[in-house]
């Protein structure tokens, strides 16, 4: 997508154009994703007005029924952002992809929170080097975000970018509850593109959900609160063709073994459904971990092997013979 102008769209005069603005709505792209009814309860434009614009909206980005090869050119758009470790990146079939949702699954300690602080600072970096050329937003839900870690691993990769700038570009957020953490993500829709930012990492997505919606009774509107959430990420991938990466914790279910694990991602089909790739890691020998890809409409099923260092995480290195 091109980032078009709201004051392009037919209809639209300034005053329109500063209650989308204020409600998020920043460029033609975010009208067309979002739903026209959450817009007119979010800007208090009439709802037949709002069908009138995203209308409007639809025809300026030619949104419809489009070729296959169309949809070939469109997917060129897609940026990658390098994890650091050249296994990890060909699991990914080259890094963490813009206009998706990644999601890593694990148990507690396995790496999860380590490769998204890798993660913050390759986005840094140029595309050259495997970047996005970007700022990043952390949506913290359990407080394990260590800025001392992340300036270890800046200066551990021996960038030409001092690691307290590095720093400087990570736009943090501790999200205090399930509908704080609701809240953080809806603001990202104007935070995002005002502080270019290239992605977008919830480090947990699911904790304060679980947490909080405890009880068969509360199951459905846990699941309801989480889709919209899961849902409004979602369309910031698309509409500032950035990359979202998300973290998933795990319960023990032994009638159901995940690439030789009893632990099954927690979130049910809601999350199965949102996510376009879902990584599954799980502690290996002599302190390694094992990404496998679980699920992607794309991606093949394979695993790799790597290690957290000092670097982040990086590659094993191939035995001795
Ligand atoms: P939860 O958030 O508890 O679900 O786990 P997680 O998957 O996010 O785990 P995390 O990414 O925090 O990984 C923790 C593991 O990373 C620890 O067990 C350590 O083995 C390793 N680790 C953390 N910091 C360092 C470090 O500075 N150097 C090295 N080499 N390893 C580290
Ligand atoms: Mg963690």
């Amino acid at each position: 997508m091109t980032n078009e102008d709201l004051a392009a769209l037919e209809g639209v005069g300034p005053a329109m154009s500063s209650k989308l603005r204020s409600a998020g709505l920043t460029n033609v792209e975010t009208v067309v994703v979002t739903p026209p009814k959450e817009i007119a309860e979010k800007t208090g434009i009439g709802f037949n007005t709002v069908l009138k614009i995203v209308a409007s909206a639809r025809k300026m980005l030619n949104i419809g029924f489009i070729s296959a090869n169309e949809l070939w050119e469109k997917r060129k758009n897609m940026v990658k952002c390098s994890l650091g470790s050249e296994e990890l990146n060909k699991l990914f079939g080259g890094g963490i992809e813009s206009q998706a949702m990644t999601e890593l699954i694990g148990e507690y300690g396995v790496g999860k929170t380590q490769i998204c602080f890798t993660l913050c600072v390759m986005a840094q970096l140029p595309p050259e080097k495997g970047g996005l050329n970007g700022n990043v937003v952390f949506i913290d839900t359990e407080g394990t975000f260590i800025p001392e870690r992340i300036f270890e691993i800046a200066t551990a990769l021996e960038l030409d970018l001092d690691p307290h700038e590095i720093l400087k570009n990570i736009f943090l957020a501790r999200a205090y509850n399930s509908a704080h953490q609701s809240l953080l993500i809806e603001q990202l829709f104007k935070f995002c593109p005002a502080n270019n930012v290239k992605l977008v990492v919830v480090d947990s997505m699911i904790g304060h959900f679980r947490g909080e919606y405890i009880g068969r009774e509360h199951l459905a509107e846990r699941q309801q609160k989480l889709n919209s959430c899961l849902h409004k990420l979602l369309r910031l991938t698309e509409a500032y063709n950035l990359p979202v990466v998300i973290t998933n914790q795990v319960y023990a279910n032994p009638a159901q073994v995940f690439f030789g694990d009893p632990n099954k991602p927690t979130g049910g089909h809601i999350m199965a459904h949102a996510c376009t790739h879902r990584i599954f890691l799980r502690k290996g020998a002599r302190g390694t971990r094992l990404a496998r890809v679980i699920d992607s409409p794309y991606l093949p099923e394979n695993s790799v092997r790597f290690k957290i260092t000092a670097k982040g995480v990086e590659d094993v290195p191939a035995p001795t013979a």
